[in-house]
């Protein structure tokens, strides 16, 4: 039996350049992710002032676990690996109390404070350095298909328990308060307010007042206003009639009733 040498030698090469390959796919990407790793640290460290040390936010931080996780299956969910994927961001939920869905698009430095009850759907975009807090939701309306949640610019902050629902753009650095509901595009560098969320100022300037939502009109304070205007309308009406019915009275029946009064007294 021959034995082709020459042919085993060139199958050995091509199977060490391809491991060598491999071996530098993965250092290299091992590298960044660790660069983007600390880099995330780093965020948590300037805007949180809770934080002490690099330790604590990589050991303790819920919000930094949430979004290494998804970073992994971010990566799985884009080559197709679809069920790895959703399994690995639901056990990152379960733990972190933070859901993000594999297909969120996210940017580098993004901090999720406290983190408990924030979701990020499928098809959100959350530029650099982002702020989220507790109870965020990046959602859908549920009445579009396709690219149905928000889009974030760079340097968002996003305060404690606010909505941002459907395919909307908030611009860069714009600031959305705690509880507010967006349901419209936000312009960059503003901050906006309330339910729906209305625009208060861009650039730090404030806006006029028919866009103030913090002294809203009551309405049912109004309608109950509105009625007890009417009802003392009414009464005085009535007060008029009576007095005029009263003075309406002929002389004949101020006669009549005042002798039945002396028949009572004689009767007696
Ligand atoms: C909106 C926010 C970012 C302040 O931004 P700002 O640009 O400095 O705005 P201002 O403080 O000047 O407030 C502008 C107006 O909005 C009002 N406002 C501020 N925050 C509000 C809120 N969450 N809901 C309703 N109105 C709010 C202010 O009272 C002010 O009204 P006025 O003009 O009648 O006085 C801040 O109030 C906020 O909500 N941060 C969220 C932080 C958070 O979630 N922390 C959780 C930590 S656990």
């Amino acid at each position: 039996m021959n034995i082709d040498y020459e042919k085993i030698a060139d199958g050995a090469l091509m199977v060490s350049e391809a491991l060598c390959k491999t071996a530098k796919d993965l250092y290299r990407s091992g590298r960044d992710f660790i660069k983007e790793v600390r880099y995330d640290t780093e965020a948590f460290r300037q805007r949180d002032p809770a934080a002490t040390s690099t330790a604590e936010i990589l050991l303790l931080y819920s919000g930094l676990h949430a979004r290494t996780a998804h970073r992994l299956s971010h990566k799985l969910f884009k080559k197709g690996h679809t069920f790895s994927a959703r399994l690995i961001s639901q056990s990152a939920k379960f733990i972190t109390g933070i859901e993000i869905h594999p297909g969120a698009t996210i940017g580098r430095g993004l901090v999720i404070d406290h983190g408990a009850g924030v979701v990020i759907g499928e098809t959100a975009e959350i530029g650099d350095n982002c702020t989220i807090y507790q109870g965020v939701t990046l959602g859908g309306t549920g009445k579009n298909v396709g690219k149905r949640h928000p889009t974030l610019g760079n340097n968002v902050m996003i305060g404690a328990g606010a909505k941002v629902l459907g395919p909307l753009t908030i611009g860069d650095n714009a600031k959305i308060a705690a509880g507010a509901v967006a349901l419209h595009d936000i312009p960059s560098d503003s901050t906006a307010v309330g339910i729906p969320a209305r625009v208060v100022s861009v650039g730090g300037v404030r806006i006029a007042n028919d866009l103030d939502q913090i002294h809203i009109p009551d309405p049912i304070k109004e309608e109950l206003s509105a009625l007890r205007a009417e009802s003392e309308k009414l009464r005085r009406r009535v007060i008029k009639l009576e007095k005029a019915a009263a003075s309406a009275e002929t002389p004949d029946e101020k006669k009549s009733a005042t002798p039945k009064k002396s028949t009572k007294k004689t009767e007696n």
